[in-house]
């Protein structure tokens, strides 16, 4: 399902609404909210939104664990890291114990903070499948989504929950989770924004592309629920009913 917002703001505030409900829901359900944060710059608002008042009484903090969808492998001081943005605009200023917010960390070497992060993954969902309730994800100009880039082999990885990615046009070392381990999530949730993704966006949902090209495309839930919240800019190349 597409859901088009007039704005950014009206955009960051439908992600906060739906993050506040689908946190209760869970908890309520089964005594804990498992999210995994997107990174790169569209969810700032979001985790702002969520970070204010209003939210904050609304979120079962305390039994909130928190992870990541990627992370690309700069110091954590590093503005370009994403646990960074989210504890900036969100977690420094909500309950959620300290024990129960899982970064990703390239250490000692990308290759075993992944292996690191999917064990303690796979302890976390005690062997059963990642189902996160509710998993954040961007999309990139390129298509990407995640750290999971164009013509990269972790597009093929159908075993691990967690890959590390060099991404040769950055220079950059990521982590990132694999399309397999995204697909296990209760709800897969995209946050688009901008005129500048309206062509991607387009050949994410309209077109038939190879999902090598456009990886976005491998994002298929399993058994869960999949939700593009866009604003007009971003879905100006979309003829799909207008939904405020
Ligand atoms: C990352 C993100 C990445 C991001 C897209 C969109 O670490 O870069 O996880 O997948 O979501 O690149 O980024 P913007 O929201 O900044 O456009």
């Amino acid at each position: 399902m597409i859901k088009i917002y007039p704005d950014t703001e009206a955009l960051g505030l439908a992600a906060a609404e739906l993050f506040a409900a689908e946190a209760r829901q869970a908890v309520q359900a089964r005594g804990r909210f498992t999210v995994a944060l997107s990174g790169g710059s569209t969810p700032r608002r979001a985790y702002q939104l969520l970070a204010n008042e209003a939210f904050r009484k609304l979120v079962p903090w305390r039994d909130t664990h928190i992870f990541w969808g990627d992370e690309r492998c700069v110091p954590g001081d590093d503005p370009r890291n994403n646990a960074l943005m989210a504890r900036q605009e969100l977690l420094d200023h909500v309950p959620v114990p300290p024990e129960q917010i899982h970064p990703l960390l390239c250490v000692p070497s990308p290759q075993e903070g992944a292996a690191a992060y999917e064990a303690l993954l796979r302890a976390f969902f005690a062997d059963g499948p990642p189902r996160f309730d509710l998993l954040l994800l961007g999309l990139g100009v390129n298509g990407h989504t995640a750290s999971l880039f164009p013509d990269t082999a972790v597009l093929d990885e159908q075993q691990r929950w967690v890959a590390d990615v060099y991404v040769a046009e950055e220079g950059l070392h990521r982590l990132t989770l694999t399309a397999a381990a995204i697909n296990q999530a209760a709800l897969v949730v995209f946050l688009v924004s901008g005129a500048d993704k309206a062509p991607v966006l387009r050949k994410v949902l309209k077109e038939a592309q190879n999902p090598r090209s456009i990886p976005a495309r491998l994002i298929k839930p399993v058994d869960g629920g999949l939700l593009w919240l866009v604003d007009r800019d971003a879905a100006r190349q979309l003829r799909t009913r207008k939904e405020y």
